[in-house]
């Protein structure tokens, strides 16, 4: 195959200036429900995280990409305190009465629990709130590591404020400091709602993304910088293991106390520690021996972690000053980190599974994947591999067969273009 056909293939059929593609059959499906055009299309993207996995709830540095899936949601307003809810994916419905949210009804479907606590919380931080007939799609991977739950959630909040937004230009409308706002209330719903005590990556992400850029986020005080992603030849490619583990939620909370633990003890040598993101290599080198084995092995995938996302970012920003093309490529030094926080999260975080470490090995026999790691929580989703083009068709083909003789499942894989945060279309 040629290598252009080659990459659109494996571009999901929304690639490439595919929103507006999809924006539109969001309203055509509003109009054929409730008989009128939606007053707002909302879309808000997933993520692939390239490096900084499990730093985000312990106050440290992440460094994700949006991709170009979304979930959307058309909406208009109501005149009544009901939201009319279609999940268009799932084909499933479900009406809310927004003033009595709390407890969750016991027939509410999984993916309500989004839009109930996105409600919810919006009114108990003192946002006024319509509400809506809505529709909802899209074409984020549930359940794949690929933050469809942090879109769902960042597009219910932009619907049930849309109404609020001035018209003239909504997406400006809605300023930093508010999507940071957004971002910690939508976490909060995970919190509250879900039962995961996840970081704030996700959210922050879908709503902060910038094309073509990763984020560079500090977890702890939330300053980010849009870092340039001149890839050159190299593509971000998925590969999805298509296993999603029950233990999930409860192994990832397990290893948050876990780290609390950790800088719990210790704080008794560090003074003045409050997460792990406050100490360095050095110290943690002079004191893990006094830790319990499992807290040490913890504790120190996080500590290096932090700093593999330091030297990442600084990695990804001499090349982009480069000027000539170096026999060094720093994008090289880039896939090594991406490497090295994968052994961390399989040997030591131990949150990786058989098929995940599968798919990276087999990214590791083809010439010309410069890194490779799991992305996500962990225990079953995806990996994310950058791939130089020419070695896509080689890729491409040893994944799939490799893959499925030895699991039996087919993988999917995703080229995926790196897409701006969460929009509001005004119609
Ligand atoms: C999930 C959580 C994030 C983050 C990652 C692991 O995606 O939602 O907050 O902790 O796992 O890096």
């Amino acid at each position: 195959m040629k290598r252009d056909a080659l990459i659109d293939s494996l571009r999901t059929p929304n690639s490439l200036g595919s929103r507006p593609k999809y924006i539109s059959a969001a309203k055509q499906k509003f109009e054929a429900i409730f008989g009128a055009s939606p007053r707002f299309v909302v879309s808000a993207p997933g993520r692939v995280n390239l490096i900084g996995e499990h730093t985000d709830y312990n106050a440290g540095y992440v460094f994700p990409v949006a991709i170009d899936k979304y979930i959307h949601i058309a909406m208009r307003e109501r005149a009544d305190r009901r939201a009319v809810l279609h999940a268009l994916d799932v084909n499933e419905s479900f009406e809310l009465n927004l003033d009595a949210l709390r407890p969750v009804p016991p027939n509410a479907p999984t993916w309500s629990y989004y839009l109930i606590g996105v409600a919810s919380l919006l009114q108990e931080s003192g946002n006024k709130i319509a509400g809506i007939d809505a529709v909802i799609m899209g074409d984020v991977p549930i359940g794949a590591g690929l933050s469809s739950s942090a879109a769902l959630s960042v597009s219910a909040a932009l619907a049930f404020l849309a109404g609020s937004i001035p018209q003239s230009s909504p997406d400006a409308a809605v300023s930093e400091a508010r999507k940071k706002e957004l971002a910690a209330l939508c976490q909060g719903v995970e919190h509250e709602f879900v039962g995961v005590n996840c970081g704030i990556m996700d959210q922050t992400i879908s709503l902060l993304g910038r094309a073509d850029h990763g984020l560079f986020l500090d977890c702890r005080s939330l300053a980010y910088e849009h870092v340039p992603l001149n890839l050159g030849a190299h593509c971000i490619a998925i590969c999805n293991t298509k296993v999603k583990r029950e233990l999930a939620a409860s192994e990832y909370n397990k290893r948050r106390t876990e780290c609390e633990r950790g800088v719990d003890l210790l704080s008794r040598w560090l003074p003045g520690i409050s997460s792990l993101r406050d100490i360095t290599l050095s110290d943690f080198k002079k004191h893990e021996g006094k830790l319990p084995a499992l807290t040490q092995k913890r504790c120190g995938y996080v500590v290096a972690e932090n700093t593999r996302v330091l030297d990442a970012v600084s990695t990804l920003k001499a090349r982009n000053q480069q000027t000539s093309e170096k026999v060094d490529d720093p994008l090289i030094a880039f896939g090594r980190l991406m490497n090295a926080s994968h052994k961390g999260l399989r040997d030591d975080y131990e949150v990786s599974c058989r098929e995940l470490d599968l798919l990276t090995d087999i990214a590791h026999s083809v010439d010309g994947v410069i890194g490779t790691r799991m992305t996500g929580a962990g225990f079953g989703g995806c990996t994310v591999s950058i791939v130089h083009r020419d070695a896509l068709e080689t890729f491409r083909t040893r994944v799939t067969s490799e893959y499925h003789k030895q699991t039996g499942i087919e993988p999917e894989i995703y080229l995926c273009n790196v897409s701006n945060g969460a929009q509001v279309f005004n119609y």
